[in-house]
């Protein structure tokens, strides 16, 4: 490829013209490309450079290192997980600035990519730019830096469907912002690669919820905002049918604890393509690999297979969704039928993928345009797959293969959103900025940091005062109220779906809704006793309703006397203003008036977990309900230990902890201890000890050491409370027996384990569920942290035990299941190979001496090199 430069003036011809512009504009032609020419443009690099996908990428530049008003820079840094080619070297603009490719006519992918560091003088925020291709606006207002922060990638990339015309030129223009002081575009690589017109376009598409249809016609530009491999591996873009499209893993998108099963066709399996059906639209491996629902009919019934995605509002959105049966036993029409929604609208009602393709392994792909009103800037789009029940098909099933999400440009030709919603990550507010900040602040810090390995002594002991100072507590606060059987802080509660849709009046800060303290007062009728709901070391937590009683709140007025609250409501504050997930408490709002803090919350109707296990009014819960809320409370821990750049350590995890919505729903909630360790690598966080006693890793009060396996811990403590319901300690209890955690490692080894069970689960859990959770509570409870699994491990375990639970609850004891042979497999559990190895390994040996059979999906989702 020739790229060469022509300098401003060429194009200005004069310099008077010139100085008259306060924009400069400049560009870059590239010549001569034929139909199947493609353009790997590494900007701001020197000479040709090959990508980790055997990609030539070629110089921006010929051996000058300034061209017109533009600069080269290399980035300042490399973060270890970006690649070099093409992201670190960048092309940098302090005025417009324009590429333009002669291109051949018809559609092409323009891929951008980006990585958000400092370059030369450049500081990676003030990045903030435009980005245009002809009448198309791709990106307005574009931070690179807040989009990776918001994202928590180090590096991104952004892909374009657009039509050259007849012909001629394609101009990608650059543009700073021109409302942030100093601001600069940067980009480090485009790729242009030409793809068939045929692919994404046709005349119509039905809206779902909607009458009519729309088309995609050579006028229409299209983003790509998700491609997943659904149930499979991300597939690269050199493993892509030629045209270099990223297929990504759809696990982060799944939405709840159902997350059905991964399947995948043998290696020998054929995927035959129909005739009209080119090989371009997506490669074998997208439809060799699916995700179905559970070999159980009868509890898919109670589920929605559902994935989110978080996207613009005021945009048409193009769904693509790609089926390919590869069950061996699915080969005939009404086997597997199933209902798909998108954004609760029913989008297909009997889906039948055999019925579709008229055989099976043949894929087929079904398009749904979806329309998002414009309402609060970004929201989620939401694919839901059900069982139909109304066609009486063989089996109550679904499942899908690949997913793809194109945003469809406005008829102004816009395709700029706003930046992506948050997702956990290191705490980057300024809480100064929001909060007053007390003087007392810094030393908790400073002693926090001080304490050495030597003080283990003097910390256990502070520990055994805390706890003692703390019985004293809750007898006091047993006496003013039932329901407030707690010692710590006590719980906050959220919902964030509903926070999100309830409220749109989001600060801009992202700390969400501000509330005045009259609001407050108002809401909890100032602060009446009869509202009290919990009282811990934070302070109090009071019902409130507001819009009319409408809308039901859990607010918690710090004590603003105390130090340590302060600390722990900043922290609160900033953890869970940046969290989002179904198994997360989240925050609606705050109120920081008059010296006060005050944290509002979705109220959670059924309270704390612990309220419903023992010392109780409560009707005890089925075992069924236990194992949904471990399995939630499981999954709330691990999205907090690796939903993250850098895991966040909960600290206090505990059934008060735990809370339930009036669904059941568990909810983790409590970050006031919270901690985050840095990413990717083991070492540990030193801190001073805090947590729970009963619930505290004894390698952390030993050593301060501080890992996201000290909440695996606390949770095998929780496992054990929720099969037993006695409390983590009972000082009423011999001696042997005050700590549940010892109490059921002795029993564990005595092999005397079932006499914990909690009377009431006597006869209602089946023997294989009952071992299967007790084995990975203890595996939870080794005394060395990297002896216990992850909390992904502890997460699969639980639902497998559920399936355990599931098919002896239906007196079938085999394993019987639709989906095999199949070798996909669990994230979660691919996560950790060495621990779960040897828990699964186990589980064989444990399922098998019960006389069960595992079944291949089992047994092959267990093995780490199944694919
Ligand atoms: C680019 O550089 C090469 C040698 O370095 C030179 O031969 C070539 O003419 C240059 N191209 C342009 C367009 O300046
Ligand atoms: C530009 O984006 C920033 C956040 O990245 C936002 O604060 C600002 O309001 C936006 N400006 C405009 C004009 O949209
Ligand atoms: C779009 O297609 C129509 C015919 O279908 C053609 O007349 C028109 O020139 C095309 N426009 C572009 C921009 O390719
Ligand atoms: C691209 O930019 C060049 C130079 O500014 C201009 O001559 C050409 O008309 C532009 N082409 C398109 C399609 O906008
Ligand atoms: C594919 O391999 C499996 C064993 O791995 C075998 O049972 C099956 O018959 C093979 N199928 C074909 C079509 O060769
Ligand atoms: C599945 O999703 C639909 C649409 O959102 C909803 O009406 C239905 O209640 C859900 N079913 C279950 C079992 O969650
Ligand atoms: C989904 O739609 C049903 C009625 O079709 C409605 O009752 C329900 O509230 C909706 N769910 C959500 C979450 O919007
Ligand atoms: C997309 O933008 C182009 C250019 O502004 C416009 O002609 C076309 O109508 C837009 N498409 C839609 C679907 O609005």
């Amino acid at each position: 490829m020739m790229v060469y430069l022509m300098a401003c003036a060429s194009i200005m011809r004069t310099p008077e013209h010139f100085t008259c512009f306060l924009l400069l504009v400049s560009v870059i032609h590239a010549a001569n490309y034929g139909p199947t020419d493609r353009i790997f443009l590494n900007c701001g690099a020197n000479g040709e450079i090959s990508d980790d996908d055997g990609r030539k990428w070629t110089s921006d530049m010929n051996a000058s290192s300034s061209v017109g008003n533009s600069l080269a820079s290399d980035a300042a840094t490399q973060k270890p997980s970006v690649p070099t080619t093409p992201y670190m070297s960048a092309r940098i603009f302090q005025s417009e600035f324009t590429y333009s490719f002669t291109v051949s006519s018809g559609r092409k992918f323009v891929r951008l990519y980006f990585y958000p560091a400092d370059y030369a003088k450049h500081v990676a925020k003030l990045g903030v730019f435009s980005v245009d291709i002809g009448p198309y606006s791709l990106l307005r207002n574009f931070s690179a830096f807040e989009t990776a922060t918001n994202l928590n990638y180090d590096f991104f990339s952004k892909e374009y469907s657009v039509n050259t015309g007849s012909g001629g030129d394609l101009n990608v223009t650059f543009t700073p912002d021109p409302n942030t002081p100093d601001s600069y575009a940067f980009i480090n690589g485009i790729e242009i690669v030409p793809h068939p017109d045929d692919i994404y376009s046709s005349k119509g598409f039905t809206l779902v919820g909607a009458s009519g249809s729309f088309g995609i016609d050579n006028t229409t530009a299209l983003e790509n905002v998700y491609r997943l491999n659904v149930g499979g591996q991300t597939i690269s873009a050199s493993g892509d049918t030629g045209l270099f499209r990223r297929w990504g893993d759809d696990t982060p998108y799944i939405y709840g604890s159902a997350i059905g099963i991964p399947v995948a066709a043998d290696q020998n399996v054929t995927i035959s393509y129909p005739s009209g059906f080119p090989d371009y639209v997506a490669p074998v491996e997208v439809y060799k690999t699916a995700r179905a629902m559970l070999p159980n009919p009868q509890a898919n019934l109670g589920f929605n297979l559902s994935w989110y995605f978080d996207v613009d509002t005021g945009f048409t959105y193009l769904v693509r969704l790609h089926f390919c049966e590869i069950a061996p036993d699915k080969t005939k029409p009404n086997q597997r039928v199933f209902e798909i929604l998108i954004n609760n609208q029913t989008a297909e009602a009997a889906a039948d993928v055999i019925l579709w393709a008229s055989e099976s392994k043949v894929p087929v792909y079904k398009d749904y345009g979806v329309f998002l009103p414009l309402g609060s800037p970004r929201q989620d789009l939401w694919l839901a797959l059900h069982p139909n029940t109304y066609m009486t098909p063989m089996d109550y099933n679904a499942i899908l293969n690949g997913i793809e999400i194109f945003k469809v440009n406005t008829s102004g030709g816009n395709l700029a959103g706003s930046l992506p919603n948050p997702i956990p990550s290191q705490p980057i507010i300024d809480p100064s900025r929001v909060l007053p900040l007390s003087k007392s602040d810094h030393k908790g810090g400073i002693i926090g940091g001080s304490i050495g390995g030597g003080l283990a002594g003097i910390v256990f002991v502070s520990l055994v005062v805390c706890f003692l100072s703390h019985k004293g507590k809750r007898q006091k606060n047993q006496n003013s109220s039932d329901r407030t059987s707690n010692w710590l802080p006590l719980s906050l509660y959220g919902n964030s779906d509903a926070t999100a849709k309830t409220y749109g009046s989001y600060a801009p800060s992202n700390l969400g809704r501000h509330f005045t303290f009259a609001e407050i007062k108002d809401a909890t009728n100032n602060f009446d006793e009869d509202r009290l709901v919990g009282v811990g070391g934070f302070g109090k937590v009071y019902r409130g309703e507001i819009d009319g009683g409408t809308t039901k709140l859990a607010i918690k007025r710090g004590n603003s006397l105390s130090g340590q609250g302060v600390n722990e409501f900043r922290t609160e504050l900033e953890m869970l203003s940046k969290l989002r997930h179904r198994h997360l408490v989240s925050l609606i709002g705050y109120c920081e008036e008059n010296s006060e803090m005050i944290l509002v919350y979705d109220y959670m109707a059924h309270g704390t977990l612990r309220e419903h296990l023992y010392k109780t009014q409560n009707q005890p819960l089925t075992w069924k309900q236990r194992l949904d809320i471990c399995i939630g409370a499981a999954r709330g821990l691990h999205y907090l230990h690796t939903g993250a750049k850098h895991t966040i350590i909960h600290r206090d995890v505990k059934t008060t902890n735990i809370l339930l919505d009036e669904n059941w729903v568990a909810k983790v909630s409590d970050f006031g201890l919270s901690k985050t360790g840095p990413a990717m690598d083991h070492t540990h966080v030193s801190t001073v000890v805090k947590g729970s006693f009963g619930y505290l890793d004894p390698e952390y009060y030993r050593r301060q050491k501080l890992t996201e396996k000290s909440d695996v811990y606390s949770f095998g403590v929780v496992l054990f409370e929720i099969l037993s319901a006695r409390p983590a300690l009972n000082l009423t209890l011999s001696k042997e027996q005050v700590s549940l955690a010892e109490w059921a490692l002795h029993c564990h080894k005595k092999g005397i384990l079932d006499e914990i069970l909690d009377p009431y689960l006597r006869g209602k859990v089946s023997p294989e569920c009952f071992t299967k959770v007790a084995e990975i509570a203890v595996k939870c409870l080794a005394d060395e942290g990297i002896r216990r699994p992850s909390m992904g491990d502890v997460l699969w375990n639980l639902e497998f035990a559920l399936q355990l639970q599931e098919s002896a609850g239906e007196g079938s004891v085999e394993m019987e299941n639709d989906e095999t042979p199949l070798n996909g497999k669990s994230k979660d559990f691919n996560e950790s190979v060495t621990d779960s190895t040897s828990i699964t390994s186990q589980s064989l040996a444990s399922v098998d001496s019960n006389g069960l059979t595992p079944s291949a999906v089992f047994s092959q989702i267990m093995n780490p090199n199944g694919r």
